[in-house]
């Protein structure tokens, strides 16, 4: 376990502006498609989060040049789709799954072979969900006995598109296939059960690559073609912004602005939760940057009631469960969630541990095997541990807002994976939080 820890002081209320890092996902693409792509990239709005440089990283390694980051500018010299080298040894992806399953499919499609393994919690996740249906199109890989990491991914294989219906709503696993598939012969088409983060979609659109949009859920890309570099202009993390919309919900006083936020309507699933409970946050100035639709958010405390979420909203605000547990914690009444199982194969178990840290906070919190019955009332101070997840981390940090006395959060180093500086966005804007090593 890290030793390093949050202590945050109860009570306050969050105020004033901010903007909050780059969108992870979108990070993580926009190195993909540069490197793959024919020709430049300028990256503005790059997350410099350790997931992004681990993604980063391995372009690097497979010799592509990558100039920054530099206070969010990357330039990537794009190698082409086939212009990849073998690089020196593994690649390590550290905690980020998103990196793992998508250059999964990148990989599959080279001449060369590729290890790619990552920390502990990267090392337990399942990675079945995307080798099954790589070894469908030809594909070899290997995984550890339970079909985990390391990967061992043989390269100079043939690969023929498949018609693949993902049996989970996972946009990792869906971005995984559509990346191999501009390796493959003949049409790669995926369905999905539900529509789900369509970053892959729309940055494929946006190098010049053919996709073709048979309904909501069903894509198709045929290999072959090639990706023509683009500036890239990222918006900030809606997930990251998460913390601060729960936090100027629940705390008195709080009227925030969140800057130039990522509202892609696959993402914004928080902002309806939220809003069913009895928040109050208004889109300002909405606008499209570099082809994702973004807006000022403004929220302003109000007193949020339970409400049972409705299934079709999961998969919309997968990532900001552990915050909207915080929500429910702070609600009049109880808040149920259903057909949230994949909570349980994030960073860490979501359900286990925030219903953990939940509990020692005197809240009812009741898991279950797809979601969590939360019954709102006052939270105590105490001591909880974010089991190296920065989302927990950062959910329970924001809860201290709340509390009766103060909130100590262990091992808390990977909040850098997706938020680097939260602490210091934190204070700006009024949470009474230390970090302690
Ligand atoms: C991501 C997809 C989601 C999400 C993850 C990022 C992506 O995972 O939890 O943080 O960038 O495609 P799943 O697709 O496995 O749900």
């Amino acid at each position: 376990m890290n030793p390093l820890t949050f202590t945050v002081a109860p009570g306050g209320c969050l105020r004033g502006r901010l903007r909050v890092p780059g969108d992870k996902s979108i990070s993580h693409r926009a190195i993909m498609f540069g490197a793959l792509a024919e020709g430049v990239t300028t990256v503005d709005g790059f997350l410099e989060g350790e997931d992004c440089l681990a993604t980063l990283g391995a372009f690097r390694a497979m010799g592509a040049r990558i100039d920054g980051p530099e206070r969010g500018r990357v330039v990537v010299h794009g190698v082409g789709l086939h212009g990849l080298r073998a690089p020196a040894g593994p690649l390590d992806m550290g905690n980020s799954g998103t990196s793992m399953r998508l250059l999964s499919g990148i990989l599959a499609g080279q001449a060369f072979d590729t290890v790619l393994t990552g920390d502990a919690s990267l090392t337990r996740r399942p990675m079945r969900r995307v080798t099954e249906p790589l070894a469908r199109m030809g594909a070899k890989i290997e995984t550890a006995e339970r079909g985990t990491a390391p990967l061992r991914i043989c390269g100079g294989q043939r690969l023929t598109g498949i018609d693949y219906a993902l049996p989970v709503a996972s946009a990792q696993v869906k971005s995984c296939l559509l990346l191999a598939g501009l390796y493959a012969e003949g049409a790669t088409r995926i369905t999905e059960p539900a529509p789900t983060r369509d970053h892959t979609e729309r940055m494929l659109e946006g190098f010049g690559y053919p996709l073709r949009r048979e309904s909501d859920r069903m894509f198709a890309v045929a290999g072959g073609g090639r990706l023509v570099g683009t500036p890239l202009d990222i918006p900030a993390d809606i997930s990251s912004s998460a913390f601060f919309l729960v936090g100027a919900s629940i705390a008195p006083g709080s009227n925030l602005v969140l800057e130039h936020v990522g509202v892609n309507p696959t993402r914004d699933g928080v902002i309806s939760i939220l809003r069913l409970m009895g928040a109050d946050i208004e889109l300002l100035n909405p606008r499209l940057a570099g082809g994702e639709p973004v807006a000022d958010l403004r929220v302003r405390h109000a007193p949020l009631r339970g409400i049972r979420i409705p299934e079709e909203l999961v998969p919309l605000a997968i990532d900001e469960f552990p915050a909207i547990f915080i929500a429910a914690a702070c609600a009049e009444g109880e808040t149920l969630l259903t057909g949230a199982g994949e909570l349980r194969v994030k960073e860490s178990d979501r359900i286990q541990a925030m219903a953990d840290g939940l509990t020692a906070l005197g809240v009812s919190a009741e898991p279950a095997a797809d979601g969590m019955t939360i019954r709102g009332g006052a939270l105590s101070g105490g001591t909880v541990d974010s089991h190296g997840d920065h989302r927990i981390a950062m959910s329970f940090a924001i809860a201290a807002l709340r509390a009766g006395d103060a909130i100590r959060i262990r091992d808390c180093a990977n909040v850098n994976t997706s938020f680097p500086g939260f602490v210091a966005s934190a204070r700006a804007t009024g949470l009474a939080i230390r970090e302690l090593n």
